[in-house]
């Protein structure tokens, strides 16, 4: 007799599984890019721009072709001939791969040398003689359509001034009526500045062509695997089915590694014409100056309220800078992602927001860092518009966000902007993330402390968020519809292997993907092998960013394991000698409904697929799903951080950080723990530290560890983290929402909103981020706001 498994012994659904892949990664036995080693293969370095802004006279590159060791010197013209001097963007734009008129911001790539090693063919950059004339430098939108702005993009027909888009989207003339109605209105301007996700790997490639089987394989850093082969192949023109994109171990992606970057290119035209394998590897300042920055963002929005705390109405218009190539990725159909699913966890009668996007002498933006296409910019705005509107009306902040919650009741719920809210318990949240703070008892020692002249402060977000995208009816990336894939193969022993169109950069999918089978199919997870990444075995699929994968690929994987599982009924039921609908399932194994001890493991199901199936079936135990998701998942978080200022210096400690999040059913909760704790540092180090900016020069300040600032756990806060609120997802099959950038999303918010708060009683609304504590100290002692726009000094 067979029994039913315990699903906790098998690593199934909710257990805090130890990180499979981590093995690898401890012992340093990972396989990155850079530890790729391909036989006669060649290096790439690419020549950046120091200018911002400047027209190409001439590009000289003799003196780098004579050097011993160089193979091959690329530079625009070069390209041109190819017509691979330009390429398309993710956003309907077009992107220089190496200059040819003019440079657009520092650190553009110029030229390429491949050589024998990397230091030749960095020494070779070096005698490429490029005569530039600068011209006038934009960094900011102000500057971008002031009157006689230089023309940033002089190359694209039609294009008369920097303004890339308007775009507009809600109700103008409703929200007109709820500001007619208004009893307060509420008003804050502030910019979200740019920030770079910074992972530990820089980008890189190696190209191979293979004249002699005619097929381009290329390793590279991308969370999108399937989709570079689909550019390769449109770009390039090459046949789609000669190109292999394999994404080996990445070192971290956060958004930075979703684009097309210029060095991908030329390694592969350096490959096909040299007919050797090419590596580049970018270097540190090289990627922090020229790859995938996020944000950079101008928010100006107004609250209408009743006087009883009632939110009528929001107004919000942004300008968002994009950098000299508009090339986020982002649905087709929405200029500026997502950021209309602000103030979605609000029940808001009316909303609208105007949005312009225009060029700057920067590297191109708007990469959703952490982030699905632009919310964590809604959700910054909208926790501190909501601070600031309790505020002027004299309310308490979490009594002011449980008034407006959408509430448990009234889901599915529409918001302004016309996004459906699948599930949640938002209240329950909150209250669980005030009692942990001990709400009430911190607001009297702030009192008391403040009658002492220490500043305590305590800052509230709430949020919810929308991960997951599709719905392909909805959001496609250049009409590619956004879905996502599972394969699953079980072999004869009961052993499998599971691909998915997803790409993990440190997730943790080889891990949690195992799971989701296990639950499924009774399998131990130890017994399931995940693969990702290599496009020549894994189904199609959209790679992973924005906290999709388990809302989509991981949905896909379940529903595979149910395909299976329907096909080993059928073998189950032959093996018992008895009709299928007289057999039952539990987890990894059927019996018969009338006589439970006579059953099958799926094990043994396994090894009558290939063995002993009946007339007529197709042996084998595989297949294949594709996942088109009915709808976002929206999981809820609430983040509460108290801190201490000092007055004298205004530095800022934060004394506690809450954490409440709700992401549905939790896979595997330690996992999910990482997630959180990963997302709340990095929303601390926005709030407080890192700072990228630019002169008026255009010049990157920031482009080093030295002056961009990560966090390391001596500076990190300690972060208490609550499970109690699990709202699973209607939709999903086994009721996950996505997790993975909640607390980057959201926490930033609450780290601000206690400066703020510790700040309250001086008239200060808002100091823009990274806190500083010179910029604390000055907005405490003059009491004034402090922007941090670039360029902060010389602004006019
Ligand atoms: O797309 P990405 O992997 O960045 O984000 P995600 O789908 O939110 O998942 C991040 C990690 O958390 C994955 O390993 C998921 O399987 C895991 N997770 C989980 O265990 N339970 C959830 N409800 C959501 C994610």
């Amino acid at each position: 007799m067979t029994q039913a498994l315990d699903e906790i012994k098998i690593g199934g659904l909710g257990v805090s599984r130890k990180r499979v892949e981590d093995d690898r990664f401890i012992r340093g036995k990972g396989n990155y890019t850079d530890d790729i080693t391909l036989p006669g293969m060649l290096h790439m370095e690419i020549l950046r721009s120091p200018l911002a802004h400047a027209r190409i006279k001439s590009i000289d590159a003799s003196r780098a072709w004579d050097i011993p060791g160089v193979h091959l010197v690329l530079t625009g013209d070069m390209m041109a001939t190819r017509n691979l001097a330009w390429m398309p963007t993710l956003s309907y734009d077009t992107q220089a791969v190496l200059a040819t008129d003019k440079v657009r911001f520092q650190g553009q790539e110029v030229a390429c040398v491949i050589a024998d090693d990397p230091y030749i063919a960095k020494d070779a950059c070096e005698a490429i003689e490029v005569d530039y004339e600068p011209l006038p430098v934009i960094v900011n939108p102000k500057q971008a359509v002031a009157e006689g702005a230089p023309v940033i993009r002089d190359d694209k027909e039609n294009q008369a001034d920097n303004v890339i888009y308007h775009w507009e989207v809600g109700d103008a003339a409703g929200t007109d009526r709820a500001f007619e109605q208004a009893d307060v209105i509420s008003r804050l301007q502030l910019h979200y500045p740019r920030s770079h996700p910074s992972p530990i790997e820089c980008c890189g490639s190696i190209a191979d062509f293979n004249r002699a089987t005619s097929k381009l394989t290329v390793y590279m850093t991308t969370q999108a695997p399937h989709i570079i082969r689909a550019a390769v192949a449109l770009v390039a023109e090459l046949p789609e089915h000669m190109i292999r994109i394999i994404s080996p171990d990445i070192g971290g992606g956060f958004g930075n590694k979703v684009p097309v970057y210029p060095g991908y290119v030329c390694s592969i035209l350096a490959s096909i014409l040299l007919e050797r394998p090419v590596k580049w590897i970018e270097d540190k300042t090289g990627n922090l100056i020229s790859t995938g920055f996020a944000r950079d963002i101008y928010l100006d929005g107004e609250m209408a309220l009743r006087q009883d705390g009632k939110i009528l109405g929001v107004r919000m218009r942004c300008d968002a800078d994009h950098g000299a190539f508009f090339s986020d990725a982002q649905p087709s159909k929405f200029k500026i992602g997502l950021l209309h699913s602000t103030f979605a966890a609000y029940d808001i009668p009316a909303a609208h927001l105007r949005a312009r996007g225009t060029y700057s002498n920067k590297a191109p933006g708007g990469v959703a860092y952490r982030c699905s296409f632009r919310v964590t910019e809604a959700m910054f705005f909208q926790e501190r518009m909501m601070q600031a509107a309790a505020d002027d009306l004299g309310m308490d902040q979490a009594a002011f966000r449980r008034m407006n919650f959408v509430r448990d009741e009234d889901f599915p719920h529409r918001t302004p902007f016309g996004f459906l809210l699948d599930s949640g318990q938002y209240r329950k949240c909150l209250d669980v993330g005030l009692k942990a703070v001990g709400y009430e008892d911190f607001r009297k020692r702030q009192e008391e402390a403040r009658a002492k002249g220490r500043l305590l402060g305590l800052g509230i977000s709430t949020m919810t968020e929308p991960l997951g995208a599709g719905n392909s009816r909805e959001y496609d990336i250049l009409g590619i519809k956004m879905f996502d894939s599972a394969e699953l193969k079980v072999h004869m022993t009961g052993k499998a292997i599971v691909r998915t169109g997803a790409r993990t950069q440190g997730q943790g999918h080889e891990t949690t993907w195992a799971q989701i089978v296990s639950h499924e199919l009774g399998i131990p997870a130890e017994d399931v092998v995940v693969e990702e990444g290599d496009t020549d075995t894994a189904p199609f699929g959209m790679g992973t960013y924005a906290s999709r994968s388990t809302p989509v690929a991981g949905a896909a994987v379940a529903m595979v394991a149910r395909k299976i599982r329907a096909k080993a009924r059928r073998l189950a039921a032959h093996l018992l000698e008895v009709s299928e609908e007289d057999i039952e399932w539990e987890l990894g194994r059927f019996y018969v409904r009338s006589a439970p001890d006579r059953g099958v493991t799926i094990q043994e199901c396994a090894m009558a697929a290939y063995s002993n199936m009946p007339d007529g079936m197709e042996p084998g135990l595989e297949n294949t799903a594709y996942y088109d998701p009915p709808n976002l998942t929206w999981p809820f978080a609430c983040y509460i951080v108290t801190v201490e200022v000092d007055p004298a210096t205004g530095v800022w400690d934060v004394l506690t950080t809450v954490a409440v999040d709700d992401c549905g059913v939790r896979i595997n909760p330690m996992i999910v723990e990482g997630q959180i704790m990963g997302g709340l540092t990095e929303a601390y180090a926005m709030a407080s530290m890192q700072f990228i900016t630019f002169d008026a020069e255009g010049n990157c300040i920031g482009s080093n560890y030295m002056d961009y600032l990560l966090p390391t756990a001596w500076e990190t806060p300690g972060f208490e983290l609550h499970s109690e609120v699990v709202t699973p997802c209607p939709h999903h099959p086994i009721g996950a929402k996505g997790i993975g950038e909640c607390a980057a999303v959201g926490g930033p918010a609450a780290f601000v909103n206690a400066v703020i708060d510790a700040l309250s009683g001086t008239g200060v609304r808002n100091i823009d981020m990274p806190l500083l504590p010179d910029r604390v100290w000055e907005a405490l002692t003059y009491r004034r706001d402090i922007s941090g726009a670039p360029p902060v000094a010389t602004d006019d």
